[in-house]
């Protein structure tokens, strides 16, 4: 509860944010590397990158290691901020975390607050890019993510699956060999805000099809989307148990109390 209260607090605040991030970032970036590497911002070499990712064999302990740089932001759980300000992450394909990574990373999302820490990361390289997406990916998701009005959710429901179902499957699951995301289960604000993202061309690392397909839509049809979305049930199975379920691998008051 405690971290809860800390990150409603947080998410009030973009000034808090800054400050905390670029303490972190400097720590980050200056302890283990120097700078990023230009040469890996050609797509050529990205590509690669995403490749060995995919095909190295995960080291979940090294995994939870990089993550504690990312719990700063997307909570210990991974399961974001109910305002959605920040995503859920927990229980997302591992093709698509290290997708946004390189899009973050390549600036094809705007994402100020994150960019700084795809930096080290990409210096790490493919086996950190594994580590990192198999130890998010097995993360339990929130039972309860926030969720849209539900008015007209029989509308939604109509738009979703003529629209969005080919890619994203009935129950918003996506498609991991396909880089398409799991969309089900994801706080409605995040979704809110990405759909208006991906309409206006600020998203810009967006499927070309789904932008069209967007692009139609106005600001009511949107939020119908987003409302239906938030409410696609996961699996049960990759849920967490129980509401007030912590990451074991980060002790109690990680944010607010680091002893070391
Ligand atoms: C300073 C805060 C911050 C840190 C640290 C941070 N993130 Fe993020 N991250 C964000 C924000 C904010 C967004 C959503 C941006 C948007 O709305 O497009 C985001 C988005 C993402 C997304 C895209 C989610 C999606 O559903 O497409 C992924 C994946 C992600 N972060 C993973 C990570 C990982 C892994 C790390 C650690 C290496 C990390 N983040 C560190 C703030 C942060
Ligand atoms: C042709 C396939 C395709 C269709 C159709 C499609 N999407 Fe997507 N969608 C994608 C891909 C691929 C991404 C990831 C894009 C990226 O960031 O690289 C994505 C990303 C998203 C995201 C952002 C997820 C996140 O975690 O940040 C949302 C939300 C989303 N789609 C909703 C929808 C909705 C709603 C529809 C229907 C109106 C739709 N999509 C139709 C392929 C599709």
């Amino acid at each position: 509860m405690k971290i809860n209260i800390f990150f409603t607090r947080r998410a009030e605040s973009s000034k808090w944010i800054t400050l905390f991030s670029s303490v972190f970032i400097s720590g980050l970036l200056f302890s283990s590397l120097s700078y990023a590497d230009p040469e890996l911002k050609s797509e050529k070499k990205l590509d690669e990158l995403i490749e060995q990712a995919l095909e190295a064999t995960p080291n979940l302990e090294q995994g939870h290691a990089i993550y504690t740089s990312c719990a700063v932001c997307h909570s210990p759980e991974a399961w974001g901020t109910p305002d959605g300000h920040f995503p859920q992450i927990a229980g997302q394909h591992k093709s698509v975390i290290i997708k946004q990574l390189v899009d973050i990373h390549k600036g094809n999302r705007d994402n100020p607050t994150m960019f700084p820490f795809t930096a080290p990361l990409f210096m790490l390289g493919p086996q950190a890019l594994a580590d990192l997406s198999a130890y998010v990916n097995q993360l339990p998701m929130v039972p309860n993510n926030s969720v849209g009005y539900g008015g007209q959710l029989a509308e939604g429901k109509k738009l979703y699956d003529d629209n969005c179902e080919q890619c994203h499957e009935a129950n918003g699951e996506g498609k991991a060999d396909e880089f398409y995301p799991r969309i089900q289960g994801q706080h409605y604000r995040y979704l809110e805000r990405q759909l208006h993202w991906i309409k206006s061309g600020k998203r810009r690392n967006a499927d070309e099809k789904m932008v069209k397909q967007i692009q139609k839509f106005d600001y009511r049809q949107l939020e119908l989307l987003a409302d239906y979305v938030s409410r696609l049930r996961p699996d049960k199975s990759l849920l967490a148990d129980h509401l007030d379920w912590k990451n074991p691998d980060f002790r109690a008051g990680f944010f607010i109390a680091p002893r070391n």
